[in-house]
């Protein structure tokens, strides 16, 4: 395996021999990721090689299923996760999760993109309702969404709003709490090729800002989205390198075969 070398503090999520069980079936084997900040790194591999896994384990969703068994370690701005004193909430405000299928609640489009800040903001942040005004608006102008909601605001977001427009919601209502890091999985899977191209180009734009792991089943949007790419296969992670190496010039037969279409 050949994992991509950095300093410390430039690493927004790293594991260290990440070993995953459900039950008696392994579904993770000695995963070791460094993944960078302020990039987009885009995770492929066949249906099944452990790539949602790998995201639920970082927001530590998975420990939900009382059969999940995990070994080794996952730091997030080098604080392990798993440590007794990490707590969920405060996890859950560093990395935001975006799915495939988008899942805006079933409350008005403003409320959706406040709800993070009001849970996550201490008791005493005086917060005004301009204020609120001002976080959605700005969160809104981010995704792109702005001008097509500005007018129903407190319309039910799940009543009239398309796919893309549903998921452009979903990442701008993480924004507002400042996450460093954003996990995507599949969040294009759902939209037709236009609402992919947009949502495509909003992840781009978020670029910089956020930290972000993108998994896709779309080798073109790999290629085009992402700065660096890791190829996982059954549960290991590959191959990690520069997107543009691994698809010129893969390192490994695998990885060749797998973005050339051979299996998965
Ligand atoms: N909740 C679960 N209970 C038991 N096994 C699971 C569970 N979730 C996933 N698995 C198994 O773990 C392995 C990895 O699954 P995972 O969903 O991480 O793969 P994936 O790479 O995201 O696949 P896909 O591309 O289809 O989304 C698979 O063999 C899957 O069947
Ligand atoms: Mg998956």
């Amino acid at each position: 395996m050949s994992t991509t070398q950095s300093d410390t503090n430039e690493i927004a999520i790293r594991t260290k021999n990440l070993n995953l069980w459900y039950g008696n079936f392994q579904a993770l084997f000695d995963v070791n990721l460094e993944i960078k900040k302020g990039i987009i790194t885009s995770m492929i591999g066949p249906s099944g090689c452990g790539k949602s896994t790998v995201l639920r384990s970082v927001d530590r969703i998975n420990e939900r299923l009382g059969y999940v068994r995990i070994t080794g370690a996952i730091e997030v701005l080098d604080k392990n996760v798993y440590d007794a004193d990490v707590e969920l909430a405060q996890l859950r405000k560093q990395v935001g999760m975006v799915f495939q299928r988008p899942n805006p609640l079933p409350i008005s489009i403003y409320d959706n993109v406040i709800f993070g800040h009001r849970i996550h903001r201490s008791p005493d942040e005086k917060v005004t309702s301009a204020d609120e005004d001002g976080i959605v608006e700005a969160a809104l102008k981010r995704v792109l969404l702005w001008d097509k909601v500005k007018d129903k605001l407190k319309r039910k977001a799940t009543l009239d709003l398309s796919l893309e427009e549903r998921q452009k919601l979903c990442i701008a209502r993480l924004l507002p709490v400042k996450p460093a890091v954003l996990l995507m999985d599949e969040p294009c899977s759902a939209l037709d090729p236009k609402g992919t191209a947009a949502v495509e180009e909003l992840i781009w734009e978020l670029r910089g800002e956020y930290s972000i792991l993108l998994v896709t089943h779309n080798m073109a949007q790999a290629r085009r989205a992402s700065d660096e790419c890791v190829f996982m296969l059954m549960g290991k992670v590959v191959e990690h390198t520069k997107t543009e190496d691994m698809f010129v010039t893969p390192a490994r037969k695998e990885t060749a075969d797998y973005i050339e279409g051979r299996y998965g």
